[in-house]
């Protein structure tokens, strides 16, 4: 029996400059969602077919982090191998030097985005249509941040616009972020020399009239790569907007407590909230829904930590220290 293997890339490469501070010691893909840092979630999906049984990471700042993690991915139950690139290749030149010596279809995600599609799905799509690349789009309110992408009746893709200027939006659907391509198709980028997968080889595709779908997906998806996001997701999971650890098995807006937290019988603690291993609650503190995040910090008596607040570094807060809604220290 020949069973078929798919490999997926992760780009796993940017500097996450829009999440700075929080990526300034911690590369993007593994800043932490509650206390799992953020590509377990995008390893879980993968896990879901069968077939792919091993994960690329596309590499290049602070590698050796992320591989700490995750090391050959046996705990994970699924292979995962590393490539570095020599320098920072952009997305095109990045996917081209993970797949070298691919030539099955090849699964690549950002490795930045977080979502409960069915990636079965867009692969059976991807060979139903023999496509040579197949997209997921999502629909979102303001596509500037985005890859815009046009399709017609057939879901063929029309149009292929990074990050367009708001009079040149024509649709509210974007570029996931998620793709399933044919290896053979990467001639058209140069080999060793940056190259952007959504400025350069997308709209390569469109002109050549290639094979190339969209599978339109309207459920749960973000990408966490600026703050306002990255705290998004932590509200979605504890309202179980995204069903995920730690709350995967908890009604939605209670808390989720660590078995090696320590809260004082007086103290109060309302959800939602995640309490981390190795927390000291104390009589007389109050941790109110979606509370903010205390680390490395001593904070003194009676202060008040507004939502979303980080605090970080640490930080020492006098007694009657007031932190506004979504002060980061
Ligand atoms: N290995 C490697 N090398 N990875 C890279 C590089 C690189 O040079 N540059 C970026 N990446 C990785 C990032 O780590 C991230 O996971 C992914 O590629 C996308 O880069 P972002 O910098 O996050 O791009 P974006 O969010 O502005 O736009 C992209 O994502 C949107 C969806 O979230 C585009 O693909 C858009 O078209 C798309 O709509
Ligand atoms: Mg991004």
């Amino acid at each position: 029996m020949i069973v078929a293997c798919m490999k997926a890339i992760l780009l796993a490469g940017g500097q996450g400059t829009r999440l700075r501070p929080l990526t300034l010691n911690t590369p993007k893909p593994i800043v932490p969602i509650f206390n799992r840092p953020f590509l377990h979630y995008q390893i879980d999906l993968l896990k879901q077919v069968p077939e792919i049984d091993e994960v690329i990471l596309s590499l290049n700042y602070q590698p050796q982090r992320i591989e700490e993690i995750f090391g050959d991915g046996s705990a994970l139950g699924i292979g995962i191998r590393y490539v570095v690139e020599p320098q920072p290749l952009g997305t095109g030149g990045a996917v081209k030097y993970a797949a070298d010596g691919l030539t099955e279809s090849v699964v690549v995600f950002n490795g930045d985005v977080l979502t409960q599609i069915d990636l079965a799905a867009v692969i059976g799509m991807h060979r139903d249509r023999r496509a040579r690349a197949t997209i997921v789009l999502t629909p979102v309110d303001n596509p500037t941040a985005y890859g815009l992408v046009e399709t017609d009746a057939h879901s063929n893709v029309r149009r292929f616009l990074e990050k367009p200027r708001a009079d040149e939006i024509t649709t509210n659907h974007i570029n996931a972020g998620i793709y399933v391509l044919e290896p053979d198709t990467f001639d058209r980028m140069p080999a060793g020399v940056p190259c952007s997968i959504e400025r350069e080889y997308f709209p390569s595709l469109v002109e050549r009239g290639e094979t190339f779908v969209a599978h339109i997906y309207p459920g749960y998806w973000i990408d966490i790569g600026t703050s306002e996001k990255y705290i998004q997701v932590h509200r979605d999971i504890m309202d179980g907007r995204f069903v995920a650890a730690p709350f995967q098995d908890l009604a939605p807006a209670t808390k989720a407590v660590s078995p090696g937290a320590r809260i004082d019988g007086a103290a109060v603690v309302e959800g939602p909230c995640f309490i981390d291993e190795g927390a000291v609650i104390k009589a007389g503190a109050r941790i109110g829904p979606y509370s903010a995040t205390v680390s490395n910090a001593i904070l003194g008596r009676n202060c008040y930590l507004g939502r979303s607040v980080s605090v970080n570094g640490a930080a020492v807060l006098g007694d009657n220290t007031t932190l506004t809604d979504y002060t980061r220290t």
